[in-house]
């Protein structure tokens, strides 16, 4: 099937129809101070050895954290948080502020009442385009009881049922 001439804009409509979930991308700076991203770019790379992958845009102001700390987590959100992905993703500063979390093994921090998450260890990073794809080895993981958040067409959404 041909298609017809597309802009970035049609790009991002059409990606917008694989409906993810979201998540909280965290990591430390060298003086331990937390940082994170919200992020749906996440994706489960490998079974044996456990890998996962998140990309993260060139200009994102924490790049430099997420790089040289060799570690992150992807702290899973529920349906409820949504405000902590709007925190996450448009806070200039401030954005662990009154926010309870503890390190995992990696000193990943790991928000309180998350619906699952996943520790990592840097093992490679790749320039693609306007991202960088962080692939981190599985160190740690925890799995929650509860419902995803979701994105689906630039907006937040809840499973509705499962088929
Ligand atoms: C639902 C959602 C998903 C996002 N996914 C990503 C992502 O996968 N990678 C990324 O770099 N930014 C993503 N963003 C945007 C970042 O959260 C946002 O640009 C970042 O927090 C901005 O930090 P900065 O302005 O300080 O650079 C997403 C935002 C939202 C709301």
């Amino acid at each position: 099937m041909s298609s017809a001439p597309f802009n970035s804009a049609d790009f991002r409509r059409a990606c917008g129809l694989f409906a993810t979930g979201v998540a909280v991308l965290t990591t430390r700076a060298a003086d331990g101070a937390p940082h994170g991203i919200t992020i749906n770019s996440f994706t489960s790379l490998s079974l044996v050895p456990p890998l996962a992958m998140v990309a993260i845009a060139r200009n994102c102001t924490f790049i430099e954290h997420f790089e040289s700390s060799g570690f992150f987590a992807v702290n899973i959100l529920r349906e409820e948080q949504v405000d902590l992905s709007i925190r996450f993703a448009q806070l200039p500063e401030g954005r662990f502020n009154g926010l309870r979390w503890a390190p995992a093994k990696t000193g990943s921090p790991i928000l309180e009442e998350v619906l699952g998450w996943i520790d990592c260890v840097t093992e490679e990073v790749i320039g693609v385009g306007d991202h960088r794809v962080l692939i981190g080895r599985v160190t740690g993981v925890h799995t929650g009881h509860g419902r995803p958040l979701l994105f689906f067409r630039g907006r937040y959404a809840r499973l509705d049922e499962t088929v």
